[in-house]
């Protein structure tokens, strides 16, 4: 049986700097989003842009995947394998990165919109990157696992959408998942406690309609079962004994996932 690892003070440090070459990546590849880049293209840049900055790309080869970022397209809901696909104006696009920077993984995820979106398209990656917040705040020492996945679950369903069960969080460390799991839904007051040193995933993958999934068949594609949009937010998470602290945050500047669409001609 595996267990949670705790992480000292230096594998910590270790995974900071994991987590703040994820956020590079990811901070550069948000801006690229517009009408006309192909998935592909997305995928090749965030490759070349790891191995320059001395770290591997965490997905790339595990299980058998073939891209370093999984991107996800309106009713793709993650594992989105890049291609030539040309994102259009009014998609909403999931990316989903993940780094080994010298023995430790972080694990990183944000929905973009492609050029104007739709109300409902906006508010959706909006309650995404919102319930992750709702999620963080129960990181504190006396909570549970389980107190996280309730307050996203909250969350997520007072805007009036989904939460997806078929995927969840994660630990994270030496080991892309560790334990435990960390689903985006459930009773409060479950699960083991929160104590400094676990380094958690928190992604909330969620729906503007039901959390029923397929596969395409390329086995790895998850969708929505009624084809309606959804979004996907995710940092790797440690907790300190200042609290939680996002390990990939994105500096200053980088987009956030939020940021509203820019009007005019695209290049
Ligand atoms: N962020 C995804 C996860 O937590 C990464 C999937 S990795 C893949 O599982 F390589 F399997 F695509
Ligand atoms: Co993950």
């Amino acid at each position: 049986m595996s267990m949670i690892t705790f992480k000292s003070a230096a594998e910590l440090e270790a995974m900071r700097q994991s987590g703040r070459i994820a956020a590079a990546v990811l901070g550069e590849l948000e801006p690229l989003i517009r009408p006309g880049i192909r998935t592909r293209d997305l995928d090749l840049y965030a490759e070349k842009r790891t191995r320059e900055l001395g770290a591997v790309p965490a997905f790339k080869g595990y299980r058998g995947y073939p891209a370093s970022v999984c991107i996800s397209v309106n009713e793709e809901i993650i594992h989105g394998i890049p291609s030539g696909r040309i994102l259009q104006e009014g998609d909403i696009v999931s990316l989903d990165f993940g780094v080994l920077y010298e023995g430790f993984y972080s694990d990183s995820a944000l929905t973009a919109p492609v050029g104007r979106i739709s109300d409902e398209a906006r508010a959706l990656i909006a309650a995404a990157e919102r319930s992750f917040g709702k999620g963080l705040e129960q990181m504190k020492e006396g909570n549970r696992l389980s107190d996280v996945s309730a307050a996203i679950q909250a969350s997520v369903e007072s805007e009036g959408f989904s939460v997806i069960r078929q995927f969840v969080g994660h630990g994270i460390g030496r080991a892309l998942h560790e334990e435990p799991q960390v689903p985006n839904y459930g009773a409060p007051g479950r699960g083991p406690k929160i104590r400094t040193g676990m380094t958690l995933a928190i992604e909330p993958m969620i729906a503007a309609g039901g959390y029923e999934v397929e596969v395409l068949e390329d086995g790895w594609t998850a969708i929505t079962r009624d084809r309606r949009l959804s979004a996907h937010y995710e940092h790797t998470v440690a907790m300190t004994e200042n609290g939680p602290e996002i390990l990939s945050a994105r500096p200053p500047g980088a987009g956030t996932g939020t940021r509203p669409a820019k009007e005019g001609p695209h290049a």
